[in-house]
């Protein structure tokens, strides 16, 4: 299974929050064991002082965990050089409609 995503990223856990830019990128299945994913994502920011900056996340995500942790490979724009981690907590999963709230909390080292 691969799926190509553009998800809106917004400032806060609601779908109305103040939309901040887009998560776009790639996941598929990829244990034998668990529903786990390869992430490969960007988050291409739109907002104020972040318009046209980027971050890249990839990793593994086990999404049946509450909470999971991604590396931060890259970034550009503001974010130049970065590289750190995506602690990710599930707000909401609807597994059977495909919806999910995750939220991330990112922290970084960049120029
Ligand atoms: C972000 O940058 C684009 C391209 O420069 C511009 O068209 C857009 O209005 C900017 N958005 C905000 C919210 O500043
Ligand atoms: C997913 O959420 C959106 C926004 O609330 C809604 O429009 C859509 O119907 C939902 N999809 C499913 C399959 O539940």
């Amino acid at each position: 299974m691969t799926n190509i995503m553009d998800d809106p990223l917004t400032a806060g856990p609601e779908f109305t929050s103040k939309p901040v830019g887009r998560a776009q990128g790639m996941y598929s299945t990829s244990s034998m064991e668990e529903l786990s994913l390869v992430c490969a994502m960007n988050f291409i920011f739109t907002d104020d002082k972040y318009n046209g900056s980027t971050i890249t996340i990839f990793g593994n995500n086990p999404i049946l965990q509450q909470r999971r942790e991604l590396p931060v490979i890259g970034g550009t724009g503001v974010f130049r050089m970065a590289s750190g981690v995506a602690m990710l907590n599930t707000i909401y999963f609807d597994v059977a409609g495909g919806n999910a709230t995750v939220e991330y909390n990112v922290m970084l080292q960049h120029y």
